[in-house]
């Protein structure tokens, strides 16, 4: 659409309050629509039976453990939230430089996956295709010397993605930013006869410090030595983003990821102005934390912000959000 519209009259034939005036007119005009089918769920998971860790930064977010992720899943599934992502707090003692434990079946992820799936419950189950979870170093993947090595990195990943399929999880998102892994992982899945498994790739991942309290979540944060910007996308760029989303689509991905998310919107509207394939956007910890510390402070609304920041990504562009506000928004959206 233009902005430029020379056939609209000027004040005051024009006011533009008029459609303001009233709830119902407001309602009438209003362009994007936020739903419960927008909202992907992403929840931390440890080890042990009837276990809630709560996550110093991220107030209201706790780790579960796997019994209280099913119980998660079914609340998910009541709520009508579409999909959920599981991501592992790993015990130090099974964090290795070869970060084998990422291709153990039954690691906490895989374990988890299958114990959700016996519950045969309408909810996509989304696993985490890196290796931060399971490195010693807190690294994506693995390194020989002082580099990030992407190939032997990429053949881990096909394994890892792999192993999670044959637990059950209905997507794949690689988050880990290696060269040529969405097409290698595609195969590796092929081959293995998943050719139904989707890859929501994380397309466009910037070297963001947003991701703090993500990283007290999943116990990498201690780990990681150095930074990820060898691999991680300079939060300057913007056609590179294309480049990377562009590659993603040709190697097989089925959906595309930006991430983190508010500060990232110019690239989540030109990825889907560009490429119009299903396109989602990560409302990361970091985003998540501000809010919540803001509102907890009571210098923010915590409900207001919370829908007036998913609405953004609607008008943005996003086909969903992964967002730890889901279940809390979901119920908004439900009139609960
Ligand atoms: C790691 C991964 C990260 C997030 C999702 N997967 C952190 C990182 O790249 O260091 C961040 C999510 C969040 O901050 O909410 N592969």
């Amino acid at each position: 659409m233009s902005t430029e519209n020379n056939n609209q009259a000027t004040f005051p034939a024009t006011r533009m309050r008029r459609v303001r005036a009233s709830d119902w007119s407001r309602r009438m005009v209003q362009e994007n629509q936020l739903s419960i089918n927008d909202l992907i769920w992403p929840i931390f998971i440890i080890e042990g039976k009837n276990k809630r860790e709560a996550i110093k930064s991220m107030p209201d977010v706790d780790r579960l453990s796997i019994d209280l992720a099913v119980k998660a899943a079914i609340e998910a599934e009541a709520l009508g939230i579409p999909a959920m992502a599981i991501f592992p707090s790993t015990p130090t003692k099974l964090k290795t430089a070869s970060a084998k434990e990422a291709l153990n079946k039954n690691n906490l992820v895989n374990s988890c996956v299958r114990a959700i799936k016996k519950k045969g419950l309408n909810i996509g189950i989304i696993t985490d295709v890196a290796l931060d979870p399971y490195t010693s170093h807190g690294h994506d993947g693995l390194m020989v010397g002082d580099e990030i090595v992407n190939d032997k990195t990429v053949d881990m990943l096909v394994k890892q993605a792999v192993v999670q399929a044959k637990a059950g999880c209905d997507i794949v998102a690689p988050s880990d930013m290696m060269d040529g892994r969405v097409g290698a992982i595609r195969t590796g899945l092929d081959k293995a006869g998943f050719e139904h498994v989707q890859i929501m790739a994380y397309s466009a991942k910037y070297a963001s410090g947003f991701y703090g309290p993500f990283r007290d979540a999943v116990g990498s944060s201690g780990a990681l030595k150095g930074d990820k910007r060898t691999y991680q996308m300079n939060p300057a760029n913007s056609d590179e983003a294309m480049r990377e989303v562009a590659l993603d689509i040709r190697e097989g991905a089925d959906s595309v990821m930006v991430k983190p998310g508010m500060p990232y919107l110019d690239i989540v509207a030109k990825v889907k102005d560009t490429f119009g394939v299903p396109t989602y956007a990560y409302q990361v910890s970091g985003e998540y934390s501000m809010l919540c510390a803001a509102a907890e402070n009571g210098w923010l609304d915590h409900d207001s912000v919370m829908m007036e920041s998913l609405m953004s990504f609607k008008r943005a562009g996003a086909d969903g959000i992964l967002t730890y506000f889901a279940p809390h928004a979901a119920k908004l959206l439900q009139g609960k």
